[in-house]
């Protein structure tokens, strides 16, 4: 048989990789503390667990859900979207259900005709599965440089005007994973006029964007007018429903919506009704990722303290649950991890999310409060 190329080991799952790094370490006896995976381990919110039971009570019959979602699930959050964000969409053309935000990632390039040698565009840090569509699907992928000098978001002006033409899907993820960088609501109308001359997809991945400690980041949905955006939101972080795996598309582009509805029923990707019933909850509810918000602030504090208490240069740190930082003593993401696992932390190097992020690591802290102080216990401990 002859099996997809891309599929080979050099192209395992980055992330993965150190999560089973972690296990192996915890295999052999060491109080690991895995902090390279973004799933929370404090409470769901609650109402969607009980929207849950009370959705599975009377059930004795299972049949196939709408791919689409439900009409009052779509409904809950066009009513969030209007709530936060100000922006009226129809529940019916302009939004669908989606089983969290990774399977719609990476099923979204199947939209597009690429034989015309089109390309996808993303930060050359990214959440690896913007790189595996396209390695998968064999679409050419352009990593776009980002750095500390360009808070870690490509510079639109070192782009060659001649190039723009080949861009047809682009991908933004605000707040960022890995780095947190936010993207400036002046950064995102230029990138929208440039996709508006230059007819491309603006994708925004912003799964991150309900959990902020500072002013809520501007959001793709703040564009109401534009009709180049789709915009990719998540349960998982926002409502700590990661296990659900429950998300959405939204986009007032009611022809795009037209394409992604008449390809999605073929992937076998509607969510179970019961799922819909708890995800139409916590759609409901916009206070407890305030809460949350406020939880992990607390968190990011003890971490933070602790880390510059030992030199570490942290960058951004005001959304997501992630910190993103350096040490001038040390060059590469490989040395600095060997001096966290030396204490049994097991982070994410910067170079699992591309090689501009060399020198760079990922530490996670949607731990609990105790393990965080675990955390910074050991960060005094760090032989630097
Ligand atoms: C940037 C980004 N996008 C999408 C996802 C997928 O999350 P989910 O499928 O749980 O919505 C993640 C998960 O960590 C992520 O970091």
């Amino acid at each position: 048989m002859k099996y997809n190329s891309y599929l080979s080991s050099k192209n395992e799952y980055s992330l993965s990789k150190y999560h089973n790094l972690a296990n192996k370490l915890r295999d052999e006896g060491h109080q690991v503390i895995n902090l390279t995976i973004g799933d929370p381990v404090e409470r769901t919110y609650p109402e969607a667990y009980l929207a849950l039971e009370e959705s599975l009570k009377n059930r004795r019959i299972s049949q196939y859900p709408s791919f689409k979602g439900k009409v009052s699930l779509r409904q809950s959050i066009a009513d969030w979207a209007k709530r936060n964000h100000d922006i009226v969409l129809d529940s019916n053309t302009q939004i669908c259900s989606t089983n969290g935000s990774k399977e719609a990632v990476f099923h979204l390039a199947l939209l597009f005709d690429w034989s015309e040698g089109q390309e996808i565009w993303a930060p050359s840090l990214s959440y690896p599965v913007y790189a595996s569509s396209a390695g998968l699907f064999d679409i050419p992928y352009r990593e776009l440089p980002v750095s500390r000098e360009t808070n870690f978001l490509p510079d639109l002006d070192t782009i060659a005007e001649e190039d723009w033409h080949k861009c047809q899907m682009f991908w933004i993820n605000s707040p960022h994973n890995p780095t947190s960088a936010i993207a400036s609501k002046a950064y995102l109308a230029k990138l929208l006029a440039l996709a508006e001359k230059h007819d491309f997809l603006v994708c925004a991945d912003e799964c991150y964007n309900d959990i902020f400690y500072g002013e809520l980041p501007t959001s793709i949905l703040d564009f109401p007018e534009s009709q180049h955006w789709l915009c990719i939101r998540s349960l998982s972080k926002r409502s700590h429903m990661t296990g659900f795996r429950s998300g959405a598309l939204l986009s007032p582009n009611t022809e795009l919506m037209k394409k992604i509805l008449l390809m999605r029923p073929a992937l076998g990707v509607g969510t179970p009704d019961f799922i819909q019933d708890a995800a139409i909850a916590a759609w409901e509810d916009d206070q407890h990722p305030k809460v949350f918000s406020e939880e992990y602030k607390v968190k990011q504090k003890i971490i933070r303290e602790a880390l510059n208490a030992k030199g570490f240069d942290i960058f951004g740190g005001d959304a997501s649950f992630y910190l993103w930082f350096s040490h001038p003593k040390f060059n590469t993401s490989e040395e600095l991890m060997q001096i966290f696992i030396e204490q049994h932390l097991v982070l994410t190097p910067g170079t699992a999310f591309g090689q501009d992020g060399e020198g760079f690591i990922r530490m996670v802290y949607c731990s609990t409060l105790d393990q965080c102080e675990e955390i910074a216990h050991r960060i005094n401990s760090l032989n630097i």
